[in-house]
């Protein structure tokens, strides 16, 4: 889900409590889908927080590793500063660098693995298919890609506040991001890439009091910049968001879940 400021926390310690074993709950489940780990080199693309993290090292155990590649500086700080208090079982680090250029050498990897990262990839930079395929340039011949993101196969409030993320980093700073679309679209994506492509949706999974948090963000300071008729127009839009979630709560999309190994060249 977007990412916000908040004032200060809108939740309860239950509240908090409930919040987190769901959404503790919801990345056990996307990464149980990755089936037995243990032992792989792994490369964790797009994300550094120990919400992912911590389950994944758990996965890949003491023999393992675990390498996150983050293009977000502080993302990357802040999932370095959480991690440190963390008891991670394979050691992990955590990368700057760009999915569509991975800082590593072929073979490297046995697993290339991402959530939620090909939804906000910038397609400006190169196409969904061309970070695919770096990502299985750093994997050995017969290792696996797999990718975990939203689709639009079933109505939710969230997509439409991607949505209107996506416009607003658009009209922000020009970023085109690949968005949310239907399973086909990324299942395509894998089957032009990649051999034994398996895929799987998830139906969606509840995450208790996010409708609250969501609710008791800080407007976001960015659009002040624009021309007064769009910010207007993102604001109204805002409005009709905020009043969706107060009628419906913070309905979540479903997942898809799609790997396929890496073919030799
Ligand atoms: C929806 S978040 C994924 C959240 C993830 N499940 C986690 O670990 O919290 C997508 C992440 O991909 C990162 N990202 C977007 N484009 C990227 C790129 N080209 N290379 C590396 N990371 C990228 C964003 O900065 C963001 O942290």
């Amino acid at each position: 889900m977007p990412r916000r400021l908040y004032k200060g926390d809108p939740l309860t310690p239950g509240e908090r409590e409930a919040y987190e074993e769901d959404l503790i709950a919801f990345c056990d489940c996307e990464l149980d889908l990755l089936g037995d780990v243990e032992g792989l080199s792994v490369l964790y693309a797009g994300g550094s927080s120990p919400l992912w993290l911590e389950g994944l090292s758990q996965r890949i155990g003491r023999t393992g590793a675990l390498v996150a590649l983050e293009s977000d500086i502080e993302r990357v700080e802040e999932g370095r500063e959480l991690l440190r208090e963390a008891d991670l079982d394979a050691p992990v680090r955590i990368i700057t660098g760009d999915a569509f250029r991975p800082p590593f050498e072929g073979d490297t990897f046995d697993l290339a693995y991402s959530s939620g990262l090909l939804h906000e990839l910038d397609v400006r930079e190169g196409s969904a298919e061309e970070a695919l395929a770096a990502l299985a340039s750093v994997v050995r011949t017969g290792g696996r890609v797999a990718t975990s993101d939203f689709v639009n196969s079933v109505p939710a409030v969230q997509l439409e506040d991607e949505e209107l993320q996506r416009e607003m980093t658009r009209e922000l700073s020009g970023a085109k991001l690949y968005g949310i679309g239907p399973p086909e679209r990324l299942v395509t994506l894998h089957e032009a890439l990649l051999a034994e492509v398996q895929w799987r949706i998830s139906p969606p999974r509840p995450v208790r009091y996010l409708d609250k948090i969501v609710l008791a963000e800080e407007e976001p300071e960015g659009p002040r910049s624009l021309p007064v008729g769009k910010r207007r127009r993102l604001s109204e839009r805002l409005e009709a968001l905020r009043e969706r979630i107060r009628r419906e709560g913070y309905t979540r999309p479903a997942t898809l879940y799609v790997e396929g190994s890496v073919i030799e060249g």
